[in-house]
C-alpha cells in the first residue's frame, strides 16, 4: 500500500508556503493545514478582546482565555478549500488583513499560545496524509516528518507577492508598509525565544525567488516519489 506521509513546509513570511503546500496536498489528496492561520485566528480573538493593540499586550488575559478559543478548518465546497473558523465564525478574510498581520508575531511568541497550537496541530497530524506549513513544523510540531522543506525567497519578491495578494483581495495596502512588515516579521520569527524560525537539520531548502508554482511542483514530485516508493 502507498505510504502516507507527513510533509512539513517551513520558511519565511510570504514565500508562498501555503500556495505550495496546498498544491501538494491537492495532488496527493492529503489534508492541508495552514498553521499560520491558527496563530492569526488567536490574534484576531485577542484584538477583539482588547488583549493586543498598539502598545498593548495583555499576556495574562490571553492565557486565561486560551481555552475559550476554538479553531476549526471547515471545507467550503464552493471554492473547494478549507476556511478558518474562530468560535464557529468564518474569519478567513479578516485574519489575512493588515491589523491581524501586524500583531500576529507578538501573539505567536507567547509560550502558552504555542503549546496549545502545537497540541492541536499534532492532533490533526495523527491521521497522516497531511501537508502542514508554518515556522516550526519540521523542528517542533513534527520532528519526525517524512519530508521537510524549508522555503525562502528574497525580501523584495516576497513583498511584491504579498502586496499583489492583498490588492487582489480588494484590501487597501501600501507597498512599503507590506515590505517593512515582512522584514519585522522575519526578525521576530527568527529571534523569538520559543521555537524560533530555523531550518531543521534534515530539511531541504527551496529558494523559489525565480520559480513558478508549477516549477516547484516538478521539483517536489521527484522527492515525494522517492519518499513513497524509494528509488
Ligand atoms: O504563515 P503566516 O504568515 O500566515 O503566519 C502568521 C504568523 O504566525 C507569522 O508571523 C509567524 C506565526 N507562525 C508561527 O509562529 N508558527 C507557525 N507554525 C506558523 C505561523
Amino acid at each position: 500500500m502507498e505510504k502516507k506521509l507527513i510533509i512539513a513546509i517551513d520558511g519565511y513570511s510570504s514565500c508562498g508556503k501555503s500556495t505550495f503546500a496546498r498544491a501538494i496536498a491537492k495532488e496527493l489528496d492529503y489534508i492541508f493545514i495552514d498553521s499560520g492561520a491558527m496563530y492569526r485566528a488567536v490574534t484576531l480573538y485577542c484584538i477583539r478582546r482588547g488583549f493586543v493593540g498598539k502598545g498593548i499586550l495583555n499576556t495574562e488575559g490571553i492565557i486565561n482565555e486560551l481555552n475559550d478559543i476554538h479553531i476549526e478548518f471547515v471545507y467550503n465546497p464552493d471554492i473547494l478549500e478549507c476556511e478558518t473558523y474562530l468560535n464557529s465564525e468564518n474569519v478567513e478574510r479578516e485574519i489575512r488583513g493588515v491589523e491581524v498581520t501586524s500583531h500576529v508575531s507578538r501573539i505567536s511568541q507567547i509560550a502558552e499560545v504555542r503549546a496549545r497550537m502545537v497540541e492541536l496541530q499534532r492532533q490533526i497530524g495523527v491521521f497522516k496524509g497531511i501537508v502542514m506549513d508554518g515556522r516550526d513544523i519540521g523542528t517542533v510540531v513534527f520532528p519526525d516528518a517524512d519530508l521537510k522543506i524549508f522555503m525562502t525567497a528574497s525580501v523584495d519578491i516576497r513583498a511584491k507577492r504579498r502586496f499583489d495578494e492583498l490588492i487582489n483581495k480588494g484590501l487597501e495596502v501600501n507597498f512599503e508598509e507590506v515590505r517593512k512588515n515582512i522584514i519585522v516579521r522575519d526578525i521576530t520569527d527568527e529571534n523569538r525565544d520559543i521555537s524560533p524560525l530555523r531550518k531543521a537539520d534534515d530539511a531541504i531548502v527551496l529558494d523559489n525567488s525565480r520559480m513558478t508554482v508549477e516549477e516547484q511542483m516538478i521539483w517536489v514530485r521527484q522527492i515525494i516519489e522517492k519518499k513513497m516508493y524509494g528509488s
